[in-house]
């Protein structure tokens, strides 16, 4: 029998046999940094896809619904339920899915409706998105964005950037979305190398809560921020980052402004719009 263990911030699937010390590393920070040795780059493939351990996606075979991961019955509804090459009805299908069926941690059609106002009023040429989970805000982001602009999405978990991948393909945006299966960490610095890119337009903070100070630091460091760089960043209330929000509103390098919007239309949350005054 496989179990799922899950919080907010970590999901890990284990066996009857699972010793608790595996448990409890797997909830640690650094258990993600062990898995990460050997950078690899690979070259683009038809997909976009990036991988820093050297293959991409490489999913579990699942074979029954009770076997399947929540992510992978999501992409189940959605290739059975929204049409091929319709990113609206995709969002749709997550969103369906997630009211009716299974809560994930996408950020939904409220806080969406947000990040589309921001997306069309900055209309960037160069975004980047920490955290793709299953491509559902890279798919509402990207039907957007203006012909040509550059989107790079980074994801850690290797199974959810498969279905990211699958939910991004049958969306039929695969030709305009960069996946990178990385730690945010890890990518950053070498963005402007591998991926050719001077700086970001607009950045989406959307990884776990106690990374977004240290990887604005990093985005600011590597000089991937410029005058009018939009950067938001979602769960500001709730699970909340409030390290994150305290240094973007007073450290002086922002005008920072936050916007409500709830969780699945009942839980508090909202979003932090932070534009770089360079
Ligand atoms: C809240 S979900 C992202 C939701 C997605 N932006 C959406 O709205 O559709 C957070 C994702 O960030 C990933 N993640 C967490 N820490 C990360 C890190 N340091 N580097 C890359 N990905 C990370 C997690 O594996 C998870 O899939």
């Amino acid at each position: 029998m496989v179990f799922t263990v899950s919080s907010w911030h970590r999901q890990v699937r284990l066996n009857e046999d699972t010793d608790v010390m595996f448990v409890q590393l797997c909830f640690k920070r650094c258990s993600v940094r062990a898995l990460l040795h050997n950078v690899v780059q690979q070259p683009a493939t038809e997909t976009s896809t990036f991988s820093i351990f050297g293959r991409f996606p490489g999913a579990r075979k699942q074979t029954s619904q009770s076997d399947m991961s929540k992510e992978r019955r999501v992409l189940q509804y959605v290739l059975q339920t929204a049409s091929r090459g319709d990113p609206d009805s995709v969002l749709a299908a997550v969103d369906k899915y997630g009211r009716e069926k299974e809560w994930n941690m996408s950020v939904g059609d409220e806080k969406g409706a947000i990040l589309d106002r921001f997306v069309k009023e900055r209309a960037p040429q160069t975004m980047l998105e920490l955290g793709t989970y299953m491509g559902y805000s890279a798919v509402r982001m990207v039907r957007l964005l203006p012909q040509g602009a550059k989107f790079i999405t980074v994801e850690v978990n290797q199974d959810n950037a498969a279905v990211a991948k699958e939910i991004i393909a049958f969306a039929g945006l695969q030709d305009r979305i960069i996946q990178v299966l990385a730690e945010t960490a890890e990518v950053i610095p070498q963005l402007k190398s591998k991926f050719n890119v001077e700086s970001f337009d607009m950045v989406f903070i959307d990884h776990w809560k106690d990374f977004y100070l240290r990887d604005i630091k990093l985005l600011e460091q590597n000089k991937l921020l410029r005058k009018g760089t939009v950067v938001v960043a979602d769960n500001i209330i709730f699970p909340g980052a409030p390290d994150y929000a305290d240094y973007v509103r007073t450290c002086g390098k922002y005008e920072s402004t936050f916007h409500e919007g709830k969780i699945n239309g009942k839980k508090p949350d909202g979003m932090e719009k932070s534009v770089y005054r360079g």
